[in-house]
């Protein structure tokens, strides 16, 4: 049985949601997909841009220096070492980086899951046909052990393989992969890899700790709630020597991870302020409280939502994922709901404008899913109202399309 925790407060006793900017006339249940900023790391942003634009000729020529020293703080928070973070705005582009300088490898195979995140795959294939080769997909079970999935992915190595892409944490499915098993077996390979940490930052307390990987990369913007545009991108090999940012400026000529740190003319207000996000959640609660918050809460919010649409069904709600992340969990919608990608952004859109619900909905072969998110804002009634409320009006519209059909 998984009780309710009792909300987090701020120090001086108010709602800890009270730190963040979020409409109280909805419902945030979707930090997952594009997290949400606290007024404290919105207030640096902004107060770094009054800065630039006060003085800009005085900023960028400084700003290499300044987005230097956020990737420094960065890495700490990640438990990494300095040298091998850059900056880059966001996951899709961490991977773009490694799509665009990977060598070329004619004919080579392209190795990605059935889990893998949508925009990151669709790279994946683009460079698959640049090189005259091929994606191949490892299918893993949805309730695949660690070693299992581990087995899964390996079973489609080739002598083709030329790169490896595998999530640390699934987006659609809210799983880990083993990727410490598989980074080590593509070591042992010879197998570039690069692991799509976009949910991490934030989620684990060091969880590059142990990991043989090329290159990965994790969101700042999510769990860790930077101003978005804000991700690290590790690198642990020799292919540090080869990659470059996606944009050719003026310090291309240094070393990995300092030819980052220039990117021609951008606001870079959203690096430079992510240790503020990282550090407001410290000095507030803690990250190790906040973790322990972010689970005891998903473990009631699946619990009652799965309930909830158990009654409504007769069926169980309950979804095994193999490896379970402590603050983004499924629970099975009843049949006819999101069975495709479309179809969940679709329930999406009309949970919000119709019910007042920010939510993410995904689908995985063919079976749409609730993915419920759980950050230090969100309290045990978020989930009850969702489970009480919106649970009988999704029963209904799913009635409504089965008729329809
Ligand atoms: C696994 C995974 N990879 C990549 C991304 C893309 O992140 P971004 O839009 O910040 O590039 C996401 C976003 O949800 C994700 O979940």
């Amino acid at each position: 049985m998984s009780p309710a925790p009792l909300p987090l407060l701020l120090p001086d006793g108010r709602p800890a949601a009270r730190a963040w900017t979020l409409d109280p006339a909805l419902t945030h249940l979707n930090h997952g997909s594009f997290g949400a900023v606290p007024e404290a790391a919105q207030q640096e942003q902004q107060r770094l841009r009054a800065e630039m634009d006060r003085a800009p000729v005085v900023w960028f020529p400084a700003l290499p220096g300044r987005v230097a020293a956020a990737r420094s703080k960065v890495a700490d928070f990640l438990r990494v070492d300095p040298r091998d973070l850059a900056l880059v705005p966001n996951a899709s582009a961490g991977a773009s980086v490694v799509y665009g300088n990977l060598p070329a490898r004619p004919g080579g195979e392209v190795l990605v899951t059935d889990h893998g995140y949508g925009a990151v795959t669709m790279g994946a294939e683009r460079l698959a046909r640049r090189w005259g080769g091929s994606v191949r997909t490892a299918r893993v079970p949805l309730d695949a052990t660690a070693e299992e999935a581990c087995a899964a992915v390996l079973a489609e190595v080739t002598d083709r393989t030329a790169l490896i892409v595998l999530d640390h944490i699934t987006s659609a499915t809210a799983r880990w992969m083993p990727v410490k098993e598989i980074g080590a077996a593509a070591r042992e390979l010879g197998i570039p890899l690069l692991i799509d940490g976009a949910h991490v930052p934030g989620l684990a307390e060091d969880p590059l700790a142990g990991l043989e990987f090329d290159v990965w990369v994790g969101n700042l913007h999510k769990f860790g709630c930077s101003p978005r545009g804000a991700s690290a991108l590790v690198v642990r090999s020799g292919l540090r020597h080869q990659l470059y940012p996606l944009i050719d400026s003026w310090a291309a000529e240094a070393p990995f991870p300092e030819r980052f740190d220039t990117q021609g003319t951008i606001d870079a207000s959203s690096y430079l302020a992510a240790p503020e996000a990282l550090g407001f959640i410290e000095r507030t609660w803690g990250w190790a409280a906040a973790r322990d918050y972010l689970r005891e809460l998903a473990d009631y919010a699946e619990r009652i939502v799965g309930e909830a649409v158990t009654k409504l069904t007769g069926e169980s709600a309950a979804v095994d994922v193999g490896m379970p992340v402590n603050a983004l969990r499924l629970v099975r919608l009843p049949d006819g709901l999101a069975a495709t990608r479309l179809e969940a952004d679709a329930l999406r859109d009309r949970v919000a404008a119709e019910l007042g619900v920010e939510a993410a909905f995904t689908s995985f072969d063919g079976v749409g899913y609730f993915r419920l998110s759980t950050h230090v804002y969100n309290t045990a009634a978020d989930y009850e109202d969702f489970a009480e409320r919106c649970v009988p009006v999704l029963g209904s519209w799913a009635r409504g399309t089965a008729e329809r059909h």
